[in-house]
């Protein structure tokens, strides 16, 4: 399968979703990378020779305008799934158009708690003992789409937004990997709601 994968931070996920790509057997190859912003994840695409895009918002009339311009341009790579890294930035309707059901996002939370831009403060703020990271289908609401892995991470006495926000990154890279691997082979049953990644064939 390809994928086209959009960041706008440190792109630590993009790295580790590249560095899974190069294993033997891995069902799926980053076709291009695409960023809202200059950010490190453009200098992880350069370094595994994979195409980089940037489409600012800023650059645009509207956001209508450069809603179109990021959809043309991930279409032009053809993807089957599309995933969103880190991208800090709501998709609009004309991306959800042409590539719903197969956007994937990782949230920093167990969702449907804490979405939204600030889920490691949120979570810690609100004093949970235990929180996590979330992969799942985009729709166009702000972190509700159906979800398709999860898996909890232990809050510590002593964390703050950064050590504890690191700790989920470590189950975060490897969840997206396992998650894009397993969409890339089964594919996504879903009812809108509830989405599920059939088991594999035995
Ligand atoms: C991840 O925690 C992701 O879930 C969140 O932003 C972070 C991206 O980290 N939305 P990085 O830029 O890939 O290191």
């Amino acid at each position: 399968a390809s994928v086209v994968v959009l960041a706008s931070g440190t792109g630590s996920l993009l790295r580790s979703l590249l560095e899974a790509t190069r294993q033997p057997g891995y069902p799926a190859q980053v076709v291009a990378v695409g960023v809202d912003r200059d950010c490190a994840a453009t200098e992880h695409a350069e370094a595994f020779d994979v195409s980089s895009f940037k489409v600012a918002l800023g650059e645009f009339a509207d956001r209508a305008e450069w809603d179109l311009a990021l959809t043309e341009i991930v279409a032009a790579f053809e993807p089957d799934l599309v995933v969103s890294a880190g991208f800090m930035k709501i998709l609009g309707p004309a991306f959800m158009d042409r590539f719903g059901g197969r956007i994937i996002n990782t949230h920093p939370a167990l969702l449907p708690a804490f979405p939204g831009a600030h889920g490691v403060r949120d979570a810690l703020a609100y004093g949970v003992r235990v929180t996590g990271s979330t992969v799942h289908l985009v729709d166009s609401g702000i972190d509700t789409g159906p979800i398709l892995a999860q898996e909890a991470v232990t809050v510590l006495p002593d964390d703050d937004e950064a050590t504890l926000h690191e700790r989920i990154k470590v189950v975060e890279r490897r969840l997206l990997a396992e998650t894009v691997a397993a969409v890339a082979t089964r594919g996504i049953v879903s009812d809108g709601r509830k989405a599920v990644i059939p088991d594999e064939r035995v």
